[in-house]
């Protein structure tokens, strides 16, 4: 027997049943109907349509409107982008949401909106999206690039009183959930969860992307990505991104509770568990199917089947917030508990890298001897420092 049929991956968000908790975010795999039911067709319980803005909003893209950031191996591990919300329409979308819920009537649609600040506008998409079956409503207060210079996007969820103000407008008219994707350029997220608790949201999620300038060309000047000479600031996602993303969560799970999407630099299902264990009840994922398709769903899946079924759990709810009491203030934690760096002296080669670290980041405390790694334990600060940078050092 596979471990997903042992272990139940079946959940709930904001009273909607997930076959399994791996959603597509909004974002380019969710551009148009026919991929989002390619990407269910592999196994994905739900998806997040690109956002969707009102019939009379123009928009037009850019080229190029991605800039990867890589580390000195050449991996991605964060990607910008500066690409808008989706250039098709409500109209254009509508008929493509009812062929969708036809196809795959047990998997989660989330309709994801955006419009100006303006009641009839919101109330008139939800009301459109709603009809044509979408099982719930994102609203994208969260986009850092483009829209905010029209006061869209995150200059909305920058502003706790719009944020309770268009939640409500929505919550007015809506049948379906109302789920409020925060963005993580606000000094405290938490405040904006509250914010959007306050105006009715049935739930959250975060993150989008992080606020970022990729990099700049040392020959041309030219700030990355470059449309022809220029460029503007634009939004991070990708692998980079996760240790804001599960803080972010940590800290909406603490000031609200609503239940939460999480997402940000999930490549595979052991973020998706970091997510789950700070407070989320599903996750969501873009960069990396943009990075290596819908079929990487497959491998989520089942990774989490197996670490439940480790853990002697049955459902991804036993897991849900599990890291949360062990989060505490800084003035919690421990003066007595100190860590010593254990030497493997069957794999150190004794090459000097933790040495030079520890001489100029650290306590000075190792030493090269007669070809051999030493740790004078007095000197030793128990920063850490040299167990990050070589596996032949550990606690
Ligand atoms: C090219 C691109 C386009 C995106 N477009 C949208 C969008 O239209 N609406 C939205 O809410 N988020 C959008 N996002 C943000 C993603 O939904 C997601 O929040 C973010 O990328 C972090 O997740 P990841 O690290 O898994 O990519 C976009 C991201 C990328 C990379």
């Amino acid at each position: 027997m596979r471990f997903e049929e042992k272990v139940d991956l079946g959940t709930e968000f904001c009273g909607l049943r997930l076959v399994n908790p791996f959603l597509l975010a909004s974002a380019p795999p969710t551009a148009n109907g026919n991929m989002i039911k390619r990407a269910f067709e592999l196994g994905w319980g739900g998806a997040v349509t690109k956002t969707i803005p009102p019939d009379d909003m123009e928009l037009r893209d850019v080229s190029p409107r991605l800039k990867a950031v890589r580390q000195n191996n050449g991996k991605i591990f964060g990607l910008e982008n500066i690409e808008l919300i989706s250039c098709r329409t409500l109209s254009g979308w509508l008929d493509e949401i009812r062929d969708i819920k036809e196809c795959f009537p047990d998997r989660v649609l989330i309709a994801s909106i955006m419009a100006e600040v303006r009641q009839d506008d919101w109330q008139q998409m939800a009301i459109s999206l709603q009809k044509a079956g979408a099982d719930a409503l994102e609203l994208n207060f969260s986009c850092p690039h483009g829209m905010p210079e029209k006061g869209l996007g995150s200059a909305i969820g920058q502003d706790a009183e719009l944020t309770t103000l268009i939640t409500s407008w929505v919550k007015a008219v809506a049948t379906i959930p109302v789920i409020v994707k925060l963005s993580p350029n606000v000094t405290d997220i938490g405040q904006i969860a509250r914010a959007a608790e306050k105006g009715g949201a049935d739930g959250l999620a975060a993150i989008n992307t992080v606020q970022c300038l990729a990099g700049v060309d040392l020959d041309s000047f030219a700030p990355q990505p470059s449309v022809h000479g220029f460029s503007t600031l634009g939004g991070l996602s990708g692998p980079a991104v996760k240790p804001i993303g599960l803080r972010c969560v940590a800290q909406m799970a603490e000031a609200s509770r609503l239940p939460i999407s999480g997402l940000g630099g999930i490549s595979s299902w052991r973020e998706a568990v970091e997510y789950i264990l700070v407070g989320a009840s599903n996750v969501q994922v873009c960069t990396e199917v943009m990075l290596r398709g819908y079929g990487v769903v497959k491998a989520m899946k089942s990774g989490l089947a197996r670490y439940l079924s480790s853990k002697g759990l049955s459902s991804v709810e036993e897991l849900r917030g599990r890291a949360l009491p062990k989060l505490v203030s800084h003035a919690s934690l421990s003066r007595e508990f100190r860590v010593w760096p254990q030497i493997d002296q069957m794999t150190c080669n004794a090459c000097g890298r933790c040495v030079t670290a520890c001489r100029d980041g650290g306590g000075h405390a190792l030493h090269i001897i007669d070809d051999q790694l030493i740790l004078n334990e007095a000197a030793c600060t128990g920063c850490g420092l040299c167990i990050n940078i070589c596996d032949s050092l550990h606690l």
